[in-house]
This record gives structure tokens, C-alpha cells and sequence, in this order.
């Protein structure tokens, strides 16, 4: 979950590695370090913390030189944070130098074997493992009765066509021993990494692999990089090659080469990043959060365009990939995500069972993998995620292909592996997303979820009028986000005063119930205060005990049939001293003594839950703000959870 970062060729590798850092920080950030190669020697800074008060500060205080080098920011899986468990990591000869996203499983027992012959560890994560049994493989490699003592190397694609220029340093058998070495070790690996390598015999040369962990090679002019996110290079190179799992390749400054450990050719091809380096930056925001939440109108009406066939009165996408015959003969369809995601699938399972009349059941992502539950034949897989990462999600994705279902996907980022991996998909466009908390690509989710709604629903019985109202539904929402987002100044009021409690309760029913949910996952990831959906009528079941004037309810009430229902469970709180913030429509009469009334305006009932949610990811925001937490970069969370 953590960033990785390398860079090869003739500029000083430093700045370019912490600037690349500071971009990937929102992937995880309990420490972070560097490695460069100088004048045959490797030069290590890590520091426990973030960039600025960590690894930053120490650059400056011990610079490095030097044109290679790999970068590291950490999201600890084994062994506390701080500056001993670091990364980067060194061999035991200290020659080879590894950063690590993932998590090796089998590091235990390779532990065992390196201790025996004679390893000293100096950290307690499973990356130093790797580091020691590349270098152990290394040694073997580099001494002339070590070559080629493995019965079947893998070929190498040739990307050398593709960046021009002359043939990386190699061990006289067309394979240079640091990858002849990395691949020996990732042969007796059990788990899942996004490596990166680089050794001081072999001064121009990374060695990069991965295993269920993204891995981008950034292709420049006399110059390559590698990173785990996009973000890290856009400034500096927009074309990429996004590596698949058992890839591992070589990159010098005039090319690379990918070889893949499970098939015999490596399947390398060239792709255009769709987005600047200004994109990913703050502006005039404060935070991420808030830069995210105030591009909705923008990131909604993005999603829509070119997707609405105005006389089918239907959407169309580019990328499903499936006929309308084969749209009709769904039977059945499973959205598995995780966290935010998830909540956006139950709004999915709402709106394409409303809409198209197609069964839907929500799944946990990592819970589908292993429940064996029956799936009928023509049961489709829909996955949701922004990042196209999620390991839990990913693994939902190739479960469901291995049992021989189609899978479409529902992704934000570009290129991503749940991208590349499902048969069809719908890309979200709201841009990339840095804050942890996720805004815009849920309302972009919920967005791509209703025209997939409508898609299938007009293949089936859903009416034109209908198809038609909802276009038109469509085209209102950008200018209906702007009136909440003015709303902002009440919001934040509301947040400072109320929000600072230690518990809250979000209540909602129907389409309103994720709504609730993802208000309170909001709330309590960057606001750590202790949040709880409900669906409002399983109040009376359990939680009304804990109603007090010291627990506010946020209540998601829309103007719709359940309306009567909502406004009495309203009371039931009001009667009992609860503090009561409602979100709801115009002209809807709420008890008296409701503390705070935000009134969003009233869309069509399959749209609402997207106007319904930005009151709460204000709130939320302001509660984390109010209370001078790290809005961006809440403790213990990652953006991408690409461990599962
Ligand atoms: C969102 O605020 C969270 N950070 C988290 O729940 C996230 O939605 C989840 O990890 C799934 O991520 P994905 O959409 O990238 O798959
Ligand atoms: N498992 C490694 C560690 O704990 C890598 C963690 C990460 O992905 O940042 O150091």
C-alpha cells in the first residue's frame, strides 16, 4: 500500500525521488526513505514519519548524489514504524538495496534458511528477507558456476524498440544477473509485491517486478522511471507501461526490458496517462478532501458526457464489451467492492433492480472470495473501485473469472489492474483521486451505476419515458451539487458545534441507507469519532437505548414514499432529547427543535442519494478540520489497500 518510486538517468535523482514521494504519501506514510547509487556506493536515508517532518528534512541535512535511485513511503504491515524498518532495505552485503510494497508470507521460514547461513537482520519487516535472498542469489549469479544454473529462463520482451538506444549491461547471455537474481528469489516467494532494485555493481540499472502490487514504468528521453502510482512521474513522462502480475523488468536509461516469470513473453505495451501533474495538485483548496468535493459538479457532468443516446433515451458505453443480446441474457448480477465502494454497490443493487429488474445481491469483496456461495451461469460480477487496486476487490475479480462468470468493472483509475483484468468496464473520469477519503469517485460511482441501470433497463422493459426523465435528471445534477456546495458555510457550523461529540448515529432507508453509511464511514475515518449507520426503522430494534442529548443523529430524509415513516422515527428521537440533524428536501416538515436543517434540492428518487451525500462529506471534513486532524491523510489508512 506504500509508494514506490525510481528513477535512472543522467539529473540528479534526489529531488525527483522526493518530489515523486510527496506525491505518493497519500498511499501510505509512517516513514519513507531513498537509496541512490553513487561512485559505486549506496547511499540509504530513511526516516520514520512523514515526508516533511521526516525523510525531507534529513535530505537536507545529509544530501545524496547520485542518477539512480529508488524511493520508498511505507504503510507498515510487518514491524512498527520507524526509521529501522524503513525502507529501503540492504542485502547482507549491502550491495543490493530493495523497497517493497506488499506483503511476503512465506518470510518466516526464507528467514530461517538465511539465519543458517550466517544472515544478521537489522529490521523486523519481511522486506529485508527479500533484500538478503536477492543478494544471496545475487552472489550466485555474478560467480561464473552460478550462470544460467536454472533450467528455464524466462524470454525477454524487448521494449528497446520503443525508447530507441543500445543494450543495458548484461552478463555476456543476454541477462543481466540482478534480474537473473530477482527472479530466483521471487521463484521461492509466497505473497504479493511491487518490487523495485538496484545494486552498486550495476550503475544504471533498476530491476522492478510485480506481484498483485501496481507497478508503472514511466518511459523518458535518455531517462526511465518506474513508480506504483501514476502520479508520482505525470510530470515528468506520459508514457507508461503498466506491468502485469510475475513481470519483472530492467530499466536503464536508454530502455527496458520486461520478462514474466509465468508465461514465456511478457505482454508490454505502451500507454498515454490522461491527466497532467496539475490535476493531482491542491490549488487554492486546503485540502485534497475539499479541492474533491468542490470538483463534483465537474466530475459528474465528466462521467456523463458522450454517454447519453438522447433518442434510445439510454446510456452507451464504449467498454462493456458485451452485446445487447448478451446485456438481456444477464440473470443475475453480484457487485462485490470494499469500504466507500461498497456502500456505492448498494445504491447499484437499488437502481438496477429498479430500473432493469435484474436480481442484484451486494457482496464484501474479500468475503465473496471465500464463501463459495451457488452463482447461477449467467450471474455477472460488477466490481466498483477507484483505484482498481483493492486487493480484496481484485481477488473478488479473478475468483469470479476463475469459476468461468464475465466481469465488468466500474474503476476511476486508468490502466489499473482491475482495468486491464475484467472483460468490460466503465471508467469513472472524475480524475485522480488523492485524499484518502473518497468524494468524487463515490458520486462518480453512484453516477456510472445508474447509466448502467438505464443501459440495462432499456434492453429490457424499462419504458422511454422513463429512460427519459432520467436523462434529463442527468443533465441536472452538476448545477444541483453547486447549491449544496454554497451550503457549505451551515454545514461547517453545524460540524464545529456538534460534530466534536465523541458518537453519532447516520440513519437512512432505502436508497438513503448507504447514503447514511458512507456519511459515517466519512466521519469516522478522518474525524475519528466513533460514527454508526442504521436504517432508520432498525432504530426502534436496538439503538434507540443509546438516544441521549449527547448523541446527535444525522438523518438522511428524502421526499419520497417512505417520507411519513422517516418524519415519525424523527420523533421517536426528538421525544427522547436526541439531537437531530436532518438532510433533507424542500418542503419537507421536520420536528421542531431539529438542531441543524440542510436542505439539498430534489432530483429523480434513482439520482438523490448523490446530491443526499455531499452535505455529509462536508460535515465530515469540517469535523476533521474543527478537531486538527490530518484531513488528507487520516492515521492508519491508505488510499490504495493493495494488501488483503
Ligand atoms: C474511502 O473513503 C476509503 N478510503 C476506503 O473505504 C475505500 O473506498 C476502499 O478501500 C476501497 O477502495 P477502492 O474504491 O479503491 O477499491
Ligand atoms: N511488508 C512491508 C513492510 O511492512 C511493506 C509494506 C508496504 O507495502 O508499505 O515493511
Amino acid at each position: 500500500m506504500c509508494g514506490i518510486i525510481g528513477f535512472v538517468g543522467k539529473k540528479s535523482a534526489s529531488p525527483i525521488l522526493l518530489e515523486g514521494l510527496r506525491r505518493l504519501e497519500y498511499r501510505g506514510y509512517d516513514s519513507a526513505g531513498v537509496a541512490l547509487l553513487h561512485e559505486g556506493s549506496l547511499l540509504v536515508r530513511k526516516k520514520k514519519g512523514k515526508i516533511n517532518d521526516g525523510l525531507a528534512r534529513l535530505l537536507k541535512s545529509e544530501p545524496v548524489k547520485g542518477s539512480l535511485g529508488i524511493g520508498h513511503t511505507r504503510w507498515a504491515t510487518h514491524g512498527a514504524p520507524s526509521d529501522k524498518n524503513s525502507h529501503p532495505h540492504l542485502d547482507q552485503s549491502g550491495k543490493i538495496s530493495v523497497v517493497h510494497n506488499g506483503v511476503i508470507e512465506n518470510y518466516d521460514s526464507i528467514k530461517q534458511k538465511l539465519l543458517n547461513n550466517g544472515h544478521v537482520f537489522k529490521s523486523d519487516t519481511d522486506t529485508e528477507i527479500l533484500a538478503h535472498l536477492i543478494g544471496e542469489y545475487y552472489e550466485k549469479r555474478r560467480t561464473k558456476n552460478g550462470w544460467g544454473e536454472h533450467p528455464r529462463e524466462p524470454k525477454a520482451s524487448d521494449g528497446s524498440g520503443l525508447s530507441g538506444a543500445s543494450p543495458h549491461q548484461t552478463n555476456g547471455n543476454g541477462e543481466n544477473p540482478l534480474t537473473l537474481a530477482v527472479c530466483d528469489a521471487l521463484r521461492e516467494v509466497i505473497g504479493t509485491y511491487g518490487l523495485a532494485v538496484i545494486c552498486a555493481e550495476q550503475p544504471n540499472t533498476i530491476v522492478t517486478a510485480r506481484r498483485g502490487s501496481p507497478l508503472i514504468i514511466g518511459i523518458g528521453n535518455g531517462e526511465n522511471f518506474i513508480a506504483s502510482d501514476a502520479n508520482a512521474i505525470v510530470a515528468h513522462t506520459k508514457k507508461v507501461v503498466y506491468l502485469n502480475d510475475y513481470d519483472v523488468a530492467t530499466i536503464t536509461p536508454e530502455r527496458f526490458d520486461v520478462l514474466n516469470l509465468g508465461t514465456d513473453t511478457a505482454n508490454v505495451q505502451i500507454s498515454k496517462l490522461e491527466f497532467d501533474a496539475e490535476d493531482a495538485q491542491r490549488g487554492k483548496h486546503a485540502h485534497f478532501m475539499l479541492k474533491e468535493i468542490y470538483e463534483q459538479p465537474q466530475t459528474i457532468a465528466n462521467a456523463v458526457r458522450g454517454r447519453l443516446d438522447f433518442e434510445g433515451a439510454t446510456a452507451r458505453f464504449g467498454g462493456l464489451n458485451m452485446s445487447i443480446a448478451e446485456l438481456r441474457g444477464i440473470e443475475r448480477i453480484v457487485i462485490a467492492a470494499s469500504g466507500t465502494s461498497w456502500h456505492a454497490a448498494l445504491v447499484g443493487e437499488y437502481l438496477i433492480e429498479e430500473l432493469a429488474q435484474i436480481p442484484v445481491e451486494v457482496e464484501f469483496a474479500h468475503e465473496f472470495c471465500y464463501r463459495h456461495a451457488p452463482l447461477e451461469r449467467d450471474t455477472v460480477l460488477l466490481v466498483l473501485s477507484q483505484s482498481g487496486e483493492t486487493a480484496d476487490t481484485l481477488a473478488a475479480l479473478r475468483e469470479a473469472k476463475r469459476r468461468g462468470h464475465r466481469t465488468l468493472a466500474i474503476v476511476n483509475v486508468v490502466g489499473s489492474t482491475i482495468a486491464r483484468e475484467s472483460d468490460g468496464g466503465i471508467y469513472m473520469h472524475a480524475g485522480p483521486e488523492v485524499a484518502v477519503a473518497s468524494t468524487k469517485a463515490f458520486t462518480c460511482t453512484l453516477l456510472c451505476t445508474a447509466l448502467l441501470a438505464l443501459n440495462l433497463g432499456r434492453v429490457r422493459d424499462l419504458s422511454a419515458a422513463d429512460g427519459k426523465r432520467l436523462i434529463a435528471a442527468l443533465g441536472r445534477i452538476p448545477d444541483q451539487i453547486r447549491q449544496v456546495l454554497a451550503e457549505r458555510e451551515r454545514i461547517r457550523q453545524v460540524a464545529v458545534k456538534y460534530m466534536q461529540r465523541s458518537s453519532a448515529f447516520f440513519i437512512g432507508r432505502t436508497h438513503a441507507y448507504p447514503v447514511a453509511l458512507e456519511g459515517a464511514q466519512k466521519l469516522k475515518e478522518i474525524s475519528y469519532r466513533h460514527a454508526e449507520a442504521y436504517q432508520t426503522s432498525e432504530l426502534k430494534h436496538g439503538p434507540l437505548a443509546l438516544i441521549s442529548p449527547d448523541v446527535p443523529t444525522v438523518a438522511i430524509v428524502p421526499n419520497d414514499e417512505l417520507l411519513d415513516r422517516n418524519i415519525g422515527a424523527l420523533h421517536e428521537i426528538a421525544a427522547r432529547s436526541g439531537p437531530l440533524y436532518v438532510v433533507t428536501h424542500p418542503g419537507v416538515q421536520v420536528p421542531d427543535g431539529a438542531a441543524a436543517v440542510i436542505v439539498v434540492p430534489k432530483n429523480e428518487p434513482e439520482l438523490d442519494p448523490i446530491l443526499l451525500t455531499i452535505p455529509l462529506q462536508l460535515l465530515a471534513y469540517h469535523a476533521s478540520v474543527a478537531l486538527g486532524h490530518d484531513v488528507d491523510k487520516p492515521r492508519n489508512l491508505a488510499k490504495s489497500v493493495t494488501v488483503e
